[in-house]
Order: structure tokens, then C-alpha cells, then sequence
């Protein structure tokens, strides 16, 4: 029996990834939008729809990112509605640990578990930095090293607030007007380093008794967390060998968790481009890059590494002969992870020399130095291609981001799909009516 495959549907939002401008493109904001993207995920027997967050605006040079996510619904209000015109779709949302509540959190997801029949998932992420955290009072608010401390305490605390009903507390028997078995239950008194809570959790126990958890994080801390709480991780290595490579780091994590390695599921975030020949599919492939890096947006990415205003530079010309500013100030807000892992000097002088030895312009080098397509081909060869990998160990299966919304799914849904069907290796109708069901995942007890 071959690996089942798993599929998830991002809505992104304006991006990177997305091409607002291109003519097929929808609203970001419209629920239209969203209720059109999560029925081509259902009627595709997908796992989940899934919501990223952005909790602060991103800046550049001191004005909004525009190229980035602007406008960004309501994670709970948006899912909560998608509930109500789907009905096996999971839906999947991502929340902060490090702004948060647990008591809030569990109680919006509980309420979300309640209105979708067991459908809800939460994108454990802890987006620490001090910009974001102004919005919340919070600027400054916790060092690196204790998100993941706080995450940990997070989804603990939250965990007891979803255990503290037991499924069978509300009888409602109107005969003998008995409502609940024991009037006890709910109770919980938490406290640790960050969190000294007691009371009553005031939503009885979901149908999936806790939502599904997905994790986001990619270090060393954050593969842990997952390892020890997620039974999903979504990740950025989507290749063969770095997908293979991540894969094996955090199964191999599991066993100290007494977990199986089929309890947290891998799933890298993906692209596609197709075409009926794998050279058309190539075309649009370009074609596409160039939508998705303007002149303009080339400049701003440049910007983002070189951390200097280079508005003044031609996206067709050459790169800067000046080298990046270091300083601690920095150009782009909101955007941690630019200055976080690398050395923009030495980054710098890799992107001159192969610009000057294969006589690329900025935008020529942007948009190679940032591709992030993942799948590019004919509906035969992305379907065998998806179900390589999966098989191969790289990866459980794809949160896939199409570039166009909301109907960029579309295609994919009716030729890629299919074709995963045919093979056996995707559901052609699902076999239950909860997410857990669709990923195979145990129901806590
Ligand atoms: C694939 C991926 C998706 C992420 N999505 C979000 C997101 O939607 N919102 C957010 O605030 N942080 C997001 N993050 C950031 C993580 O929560 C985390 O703050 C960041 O990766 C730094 O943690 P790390 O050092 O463990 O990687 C994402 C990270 C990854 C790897």
C-alpha cells in the first residue's frame, strides 16, 4: 500500500507569491475570495485550507511593504464563516503564542471545533519580534531564546482548558432537567513561568477534543516543539534532499516523545506552474517569476539585504558596487527572518560575482535568488513528482500556494488530483467527517 498523500490550500494573501496585478486575479480581502479557494479544496477532497497571519503591517523605509501581505482578515472570523459553506474541509489557522492568551486561544478554537464538526487546526507559531509586538504594548516583549518557553507553556495551559470537559458532561435531559452530569466540571488552575490562571473553561470538550496542532517554526527549538506537540509541521524544504533531510531530523525527535512517526505529519509549502508540455509549462514558469518580481519589488527586495534606500538604482542595470549597511537599523520592518541567518556583506559579494559572470541585472538575479517554485510541468509529471517525494520520505504531502487568488487552485484540482487518485495514493471521497480523520490522527483521549 503506497503513503497516502496529504494537500492543504494556502490562501496567501498579497505576497511575494501571489501576482495581485495578474488579470484572473481576485479580491485578498472579499470573502468571495475565500469561500471560492476552500469549495476548490473541498470539491478536491483536500485536508485543510490554511490561514498564515500577519499581526503588524511590514515596513520599508519607514512606509507599508506593499509587495508584502497588506490586509489580512481576522483569522477566527474568516474560518468561522468558511465553516458554515463547507463541510469537511479542515480549517486551519494560524495563531501566535507569544501575544496571545491561552484562555482566549482555547476558547476560539474550541468554538471553532464546535461550528465546523470537528474541523479546526492551529498553526502554533511564536513571531517574536519587537516590531510586531508594539501592536500588543508588547514591543521588546520576550527574548528569542523564551518563545518557544512560552509556546510550550501556551499549548500546555491550553491543552488542560480543552481536557477540563469531558465529552459526555452535557446531558441536557429535559425529563429529569438534569443539564450537566457534575456540576465540577471545567475547572483548571495552571501556573509556570509565564502563566498563573484559574477558573472554569466555559466551552465543553469539541468533537475533536482538542484542535489539530500544526507548528511552523524551523530551528532547533522549533523542530522540538513540534516533535513534542505538533501533529503537523509546515516547513520550507520541499526539495529531495533538504525535504529528506528535514524529514528524518524531526521523526527521528519523536521516539523521545514516545511518539510514532506517523503522529506529526510533514508538510513543506509548495508552488506549481502548469502547462499541457513540460516546455509550455516553463514558459508560464517565467512568465510568471516576472510578474511576481517587478522592476519595483526587485529594488525592494535588493533593499531588504542591502539594507539601503536603493530607489535610485535601474532594475535592469547592475548591482550596487557599494556594500550592504549593517547597522542595527534596519530598512525593513517586520521581517525578521532577512537579517537573522545570514551575512548580508558576504551575500552581497556571491550576488555580484554571479551577476557579473552570467551578465544578470537585478531583477535577473532577484528572480533567480528568490525563486521559490516548486513544481513546474504537465499535470502527469507534477502528480508524479508530488507523489515521489512523498513516497520517497521528503515529505507527508503539500500546503500548496498558488500564485493567482482565489482561483488559482483550480487547474490543479482538476488534472493534478485526478491523476494522484488514479494512482491511489489521494482520497477520492472522505473517509470521515473530522480533520483528524483526514490525517490519520489519533483522537486525544
Ligand atoms: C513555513 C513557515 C511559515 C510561517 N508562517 C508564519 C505566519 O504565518 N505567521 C507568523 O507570525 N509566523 C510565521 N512563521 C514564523 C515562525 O512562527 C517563527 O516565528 C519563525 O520561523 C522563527 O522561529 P524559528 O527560529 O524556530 O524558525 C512561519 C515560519 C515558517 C518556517
Amino acid at each position: 500500500m503506497p503513503k497516502q498523500i496529504h494537500l492543504a490550500a494556502h490562501f496567501p494573501g498579497v505576497n511575494n507569491t501571489t501576482v495581485w496585478s495578474d488579470p484572473q486575479a481576485g479580491s485578498h480581502i472579499e470573502f468571495d475570495s475565500f469561500v471560492k479557494l476552500a469549495q476548490t479544496a473541498e470539491r478536491a477532497k483536500f485536508d485543510f485550507f490554511f490561514l498564515a497571519e500577519g499581526l503588524r503591517l511590514r515596513e520599508q523605509g519607514g512606509q507599508i511593504y506593499d509587495l508584502d501581505v497588506v490586509g489580512r482578515p481576522d483569522t477566527f472570523t474568516v474560518l468561522a464563516a468558511l465553516a458554515a459553506v463547507t463541510t469537511h474541509l479542515g480549517l486551519a489557522g494560524t495563531i501566535n503564542s507569544t501575544f496571545n492568551e491561552p484562555y482566549e486561544v482555547a476558547r476560539q478554537f474550541a468554538s471553532l471545533d464546535h461550528l465546523s464538526d470537528g474541523r479546526a487546526a492551529w498553526n502554533v507559531v511564536t513571531s517574536w519580534d519587537a516590531f510586531t509586538g508594539e501592536n500588543f504594548r508588547r514591543g521588546g516583549f520576550l527574548a528569542e531564546a523564551d518563545r518557544y518557553t512560552r509556546a510550550t507553556q501556551f499549548l500546555a495551559t491550553a491543552r488542560e482548558l480543552f481536557d477540563s470537559w469531558p465529552a459526555d458532561a452535557v446531558v441536557a435531559d429535559k425529563d429529569s432537567g438534569v443539564f450537566l452530569r457534575d456540576g465540577s466540571v471545567g475547572g483548571f488552575r495552571h501556573t509556570d513561568q509565564h502563566f498563573d490562571i484559574a477558573g472554569r473553561f466555559n466551552v465543553p470538550r469539541s468533537p475533536q477534543g482538542r484542535p489539530v496542532i500544526l507548528q511552523a517554526g524551523d530551528s532547533d527549538g522549533g523542530r522540538e516543539f513540534a516533535a513534542a506537540t505538533a501533529d503537523a509541521i509546515f516547513s520550507r524544504h520541499g526539495t529531495l534532499v533538504e525535504g529528506q533531510k528535514f524529514y528524518q531530523d524531526v521523526k527521528r525527535r519523536l521516539p523521545a516523545y514516545g511518539r510514532s512517526r506517523d503522529s506529526l505529519k510533514v508538510l513543506p509549502a509548495a508552488t506549481f506552474v502548469l502547462g499541457d508540455t513540460p516546455a509550455e509549462a516553463q514558459e508560464k514558469a517565467a512568465v510568471v517569476r516576472r510578474q511576481q518580481v517587478s522592476g519595483a519589488t526587485a529594488i525592494k527586495l535588493l533593499e531588504q539585504l542591502w539594507n539601503r534606500d536603493l530607489s535610485g538604482y535601474d532594475p535592469d542595470g547592475p548591482l550596487p558596487s557599494i556594500d550592504p549597511d549593517i547597522s542595527d537599523a534596519h530598512i525593513a520592518r517586520g521581517r525578521a527572518s532577512v537579517r537573522m541567518n545570514r551575512d548580508p556583506v558576504a551575500v552581497a559579494r556571491e550576488w555580484r560575482s554571479k551577476a557579473e559572470a552570467e551578465k544578470l541585472s537585478i531583477r535577473d538575479l532577484i528572480i533567480e535568488t528568490t525563486n521559490r517554485q516548486t513544481f513546474i510541468g504537465t499535470p502527469a509529471t507534477v502528480a508524479a513528482s508530488i507523489n515521489d517525494l512523498v513516497q520517497q520520505d521528503a515529505a507527508d504531502g503539500f500546503i500548496l500556494v498558488p500564485h493567482v487568488t482565489p482561483g488559482g487552485l483550480d487547474e490543479f484540482a482538476d488534472t493534478v488530483v485526478p491523476l494522484l487518485q488514479e494512482r491511489g495514493v489521494f482520497r477520492t471521497e472522505y473517509s470521515g467527517p473530522t480533520l483528524r480523520d483526514h490525517l490519520g490522527l489519533e483522537f486525544p483521549a
